[in-house]
């Protein structure tokens, strides 16, 4: 049954890449979406259901979907995130959709890839606050998962890198092709309104591609938030020198993709900016040394609109009871 729908998902993915793949795509910085290829269902679904897994947090009732909602475009829309014990962390929940076509997760880039990512949240004190041995134990507890890791791993021991791995191989399914502006890029002269286009024009012309480009226009690249203009925040993120521990660094972040960057509100590493004519309007000042008129900002904050691509049709996954022996939730601790 749960083999079926996971086989089911894969073959229209496929599908929908085939009917894509003859048309030619225009010449421009920023490139459409591909749908994401499946290469193991079983893997995925088991991802899947460790990506709404609450017992993998301390408390019981966090998962990962808790701060990157899959149903508000993979963030929480918070300021900045709240976890385990109601703790504030220090910056905002990047979206998951599309983060497998980023060089490198967080905002400082700290982890090479979805997989390496993956172990931080479940251990962070503000986040899951859950230590791996005692993720692995609860799993390890719950028959319904020995069973299908084993018939994903071929072993009936569970590890963390299994945990990981399947995780980030859901994660890669979660990109989300097919936006207006994907089709005006394949060809489609309709796909944009004109005040959509002269916005993307706009985009294009003072400069904003020279960071925001690729297929997520954006995540290619750390570059320094307040390069004409230096940025206030009160936040202690101090970028991507945290990882290379170079001065230079100082107030560099991995450059956030531009998808779906209408439900990805608020915005910047802080969360600062309330709306996407703040945050343009920021841009505009801070990176280009350029102040855009309202009606300037309303066509880019037009086009911005047009990356809101098809988010992947996801089945709430059913998840295996806990045995007598699985360790109870410690919502308090
Ligand atoms: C308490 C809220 C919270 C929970 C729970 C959480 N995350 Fe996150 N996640 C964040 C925040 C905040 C960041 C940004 C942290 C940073 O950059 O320093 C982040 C970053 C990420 C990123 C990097 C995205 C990018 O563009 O750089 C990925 C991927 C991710 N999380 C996946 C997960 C997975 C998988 C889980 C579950 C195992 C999870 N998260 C659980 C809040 C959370
Ligand atoms: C020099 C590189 C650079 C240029 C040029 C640039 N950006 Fe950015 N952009 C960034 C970085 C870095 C961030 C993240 C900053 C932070 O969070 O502190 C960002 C963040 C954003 C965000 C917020 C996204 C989110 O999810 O938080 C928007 C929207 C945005 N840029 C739009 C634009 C627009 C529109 C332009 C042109 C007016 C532009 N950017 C020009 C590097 C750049």
């Amino acid at each position: 049954m749960m083999k079926l729908k996971a086989t089911s998902v894969a073959v229209a993915l496929v599908v929908a890449g085939s009917a894509w793949a003859a048309v030619a795509v225009r010449d421009e910085p920023i490139k459409p979406i591909e749908p994401a290829k499946v290469e193991n269902a079983a893997k995925v679904e088991l991802g899947k259901k460790l990506w709404f897994e609450p017992r993998l947090s301390m408390s019981g009732i966090i998962s990962c979907n808790t701060c990157h909602n899959l149903s508000m475009g993979g963030t929480d829309n918070l300021k900045t995130s709240i976890g385990h014990g109601w703790k504030a962390g220090p910056v905002n929940s990047p979206t998951v959709y599309n983060s497998s076509l980023a060089i490198a997760q967080f905002w400082d880039g700290r982890a090479a890839d979805l997989k390496e990512q993956a172990g931080g949240p479940i251990q962070a004190g503000v986040e899951m606050n859950m230590p791996h041995t005692l993720a692995v134990g609860i799993l390890q507890s719950i028959p319904g998962y020995v069973e299908e890791f084993e018939s994903v791993y071929g072993k009936n021991k569970i590890d963390i890198d299994m945990i990981t791995d399947s995780i980030a191989e859901f994660e890669k399914t979660l990109v989300t092709p097919d936006s207006r502006f994907d089709k005006w890029l394949r060809g489609d002269d309709k796909a944009l309104s004109e005040k959509e286009l002269a916005g993307y024009t706009l985009f294009k012309e003072s400069g904003c591609v020279a960071c925001h480009n690729g297929p997520a226009a954006g995540g290619t690249s750390f570059q320094r938030m307040g390069v004409v203009e230096p940025y206030k925040s009160s936040s202690p993120a101090e970028g991507r020198s945290a990882v290379t521990g170079a001065d230079a660094d100082r107030f560099n972040f991995k450059v956030p993709t531009l998808r779906n960057v209408a439900l990805t509100y608020p915005y910047f590493h802080d969360g600062e900016a309330a709306t996407l004519e703040q945050a343009v309007d920021t841009m505009g000042r801070l990176q280009l040394g350029r102040t855009y008129s309202k009606d300037e900002i309303g066509q880019i904050v037009a086009f911005l609109k047009t990356l809101t691509g098809e988010l992947p049709q996801i089945a709430m996954p059913v998840l295996p009871p806990s045995s007598n022996a699985t360790p109870r939730p410690d919502p308090f601790k």
